[in-house]
């Protein structure tokens, strides 16, 4: 996807995993939706300068994802409008992207932001709660057995 719309991706993973109980088709639509909006808002700039990277983090006991691009960033006075249903900046678009994925993160307990970079381009995060078993400190890496494996899809309560 990136290739071919020119842009140079990175991707920093956490080298211990971070297991979330969630919904891995769900999780998939919220990070491919910041993706694509990364990539759009890079869209007029030249080859060379469209830079997309994708990392996870922990924080306390919270897995957080980071997209970030070296677009123009959102205008300060739209920030926390790009969250709502129908806003959109773009000919062609719905407005409806980012309003799904907060749907998606506030289902699973978690919180969805956009920030700007200093050196422009925007940063949009997610952080969702951790599993009960990954918040004691580094026993992640002393029972790999029993974390590492990917944390189970659950079907969305009926
Ligand atoms: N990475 C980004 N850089 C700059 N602006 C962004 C970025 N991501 C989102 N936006 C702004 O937020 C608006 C809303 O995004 P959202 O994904 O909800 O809708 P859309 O991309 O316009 O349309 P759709 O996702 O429905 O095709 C965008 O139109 C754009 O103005
Ligand atoms: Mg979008």
């Amino acid at each position: 996807m990136a290739v071919a719309r020119g842009v140079r991706m990175d991707r920093f993973q956490t080298a211990v995993p971070l297991p979330v109980n969630a919904d891995r088709i769900q999780l998939q639509q919220v990070i491919i939706n910041l993706m694509i909006n990364a990539m759009d808002a890079m869209a007029d700039m030249s080859g060379p300068d469209r830079e997309m990277s994708v990392y996870t983090a922990r924080i306390d006991k919270f897995a957080q994802v980071t997209v970030s691009d070296s677009g123009p960033g959102i205008p300060e006075d739209q920030r926390k409008r790009i969250f709502e249903p129908f806003f959109t900046t773009k000919a062609q678009g719905m407005g409806m992207g980012l309003s799904i994925a907060r749907t998606i993160v506030q289902s699973h307990h978690g919180r969805i932001w956009a920030e700007n970079r200093h050196g422009g381009g925007a940063v949009l995060r997610f952080s969702l709660p951790l599993m009960r078993g990954a918040s004691a400190n580094r026993s992640a890496e002393r029972h790999p057995a029993g974390l590492t494996a990917p944390a189970p899809a659950r079907p969305p309560a009926a």
